[in-house]
């Protein structure tokens, strides 16, 4: 039976990048049928709602979906592109991606940044002697999806009951001589039945590809509660992995290693924000954006995207100049997650013969400013990258 797949195109280069990826899934010999779902900032000014009802729908009944990229901007700035007759009916824009993170429970969010052979992106340091060294960089990130910073538990100049609850701490002494108008507080929330099961996902992987150790970069010498609660539960957990162990590094030192030794790291899990930001760190070592796959899973339903967003300054380019890759290799994500493993394998390894081959390359690869010169330039366009890779298929 074919699968049917929501497709979500979305914003901006999310529109053009999306479709590349349905021929390059044709071409591989997948079949499947297509459902459109609407997504995206259209939808929050016509309708006050950037995740309609009827998407979600769509979501339940067939359980896969592929997703572009959406525009998201903040609170005010969305208010005011509202259409008129919508305004001050109480309308507020939240992020649409993070919505349907929510909604499904997609707490899985897996992001592989691998290095591919002959990239031009790939990372390169000084080695001891003053050679260059170009490291193959192999590491998935695993990131909660759910949680975190990104719980959307909020407040500005919070409410009574929040303000007083938050007085009972003995460390909110000090904030309470600022006026209450000007606090922000976001919270950060982890729970350990969420924690365990991005951990799970992540101990899982590292036995199947044989990695040594499963690096759990938090803060936990800091952000005691919940960056502690994960690494704990991850030295739990280990027991019952022999033979991988629990490294824990911070988010901010993770960092600077990113640059030192990459290829140190295999596995390495993160709550929502620190997932978030290491997985963007290792995705500019492979590459970048144009290279950047997600998986997001959920138990009943899963959603597939490139890292990347709307670039809403390359959004009306024709032909379209950005790296179709991050998307196609979203797809192959998709396709490994519905069992269909050797048509993924096959369009990776088109897409490692055409960067390896180094004739067709877009304009990110060429280290080009952005722009319609691009192609007179001698970079490809996205429709020729695409084209490539099924040739190499
Ligand atoms: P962005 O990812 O859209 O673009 C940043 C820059 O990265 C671009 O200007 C471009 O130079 C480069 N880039 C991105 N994708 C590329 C590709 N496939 N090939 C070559 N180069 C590529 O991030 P930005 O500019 O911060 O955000 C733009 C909009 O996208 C915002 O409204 C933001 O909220 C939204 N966004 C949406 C995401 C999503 O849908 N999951 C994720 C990140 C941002
Ligand atoms: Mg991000």
């Amino acid at each position: 039976m074919k699968p049917t797949i929501v497709l979500m195109p979305g914003d901006g280069i999310g529109k053009a990048v999306l479709p590349e990826s349905l021929r390059v899934l044709k071409a591989a010999g997948f079949e499947a049928n297509y459902v459109d779902g609407d997504i995206g900032w259209d939808f929050w000014c016509k309708e006050g709602n950037p995740l309609p009802d009827r998407t979600i729908k769509l979501l339940e009944q067939h359980r896969i979906g592929l997703f572009g990229a959406i525009t998201s901007k903040p609170k005010d700035a969305a208010t005011a592109e509202l259409a008129p007759e919508l305004r001050g009916k109480g309308y507020t824009y939240y992020s649409p991606i993070v919505g349907m993170r929510q909604k499904f429970n997609l707490d899985i969010c897996i992001r592989p940044c691998i290095s591919f052979k002959g990239n031009p992106l790939n990372f390169v340091r000084r080695g001891k002697d003053g050679v260059v060294e170009e490291p193959f960089v192999d590491a998935t990130i695993f990131r909660q999806n759910t949680e975190c910073l990104y719980s959307g538990v909020e407040w500005t100049n919070p409410p009574d009951q929040v303000y007083e609850a938050f007085k009972t701490h003995p460390k909110f002494k000090e904030f309470t001589k600022v006026p209450r108008e000007d606090l922000a507080i976001s919270s950060r929330i982890f729970t350990r039945g969420a924690t365990r099961r991005i951990l799970k996902t992540a101990f899982e992987y590292a036995k199947a590809r044989g990695a040594k150790a499963v690096t759990v970069c938090e803060k936990p010498n800091v952000i005691r509660e919940t960056s502690g609660m994960m690494l704990s539960e991850a030295k739990k957990m280990a027991a019952d992995y022999k033979g991988i162990l629990v490294w824990d590094t911070n988010i901010d030192a993770q960092m600077m290693w990113l640059t030192k030794n990459p290829e140190d790291y295999r596995v390495i899990v993160a709550g929502n924000m620190f997932g978030d930001i290491v997985s963007d760190g290792f995705a500019g070592l492979v590459g970048g954006l144009g290279f950047a796959a997600s998986a997001n899973l959920g138990e009943t339903c899963a959603v597939f995207e490139p890292t990347h967003g709307s670039a809403p300054k390359y959004a009306d380019l024709k032909p379209a100049i950005i790296n179709p890759i991050a998307m196609i290799l979203s797809a192959c994500m998709m396709l490994d997650h519905i069992g269909e493993k050797e048509k993924a394998q096959k369009i990776k390894k088109a897409i490692a013969t055409v960067i390896e081959q180094g004739k067709v390359r877009t304009y990110d690869m060429m280290r080009l400013t952005g722009g319609p010169n691009v192609i007179s330039q001698g970079a490809a366009s996205t429709p020729q990258m695409t084209d490539a890779i099924i040739a190499a298929l």
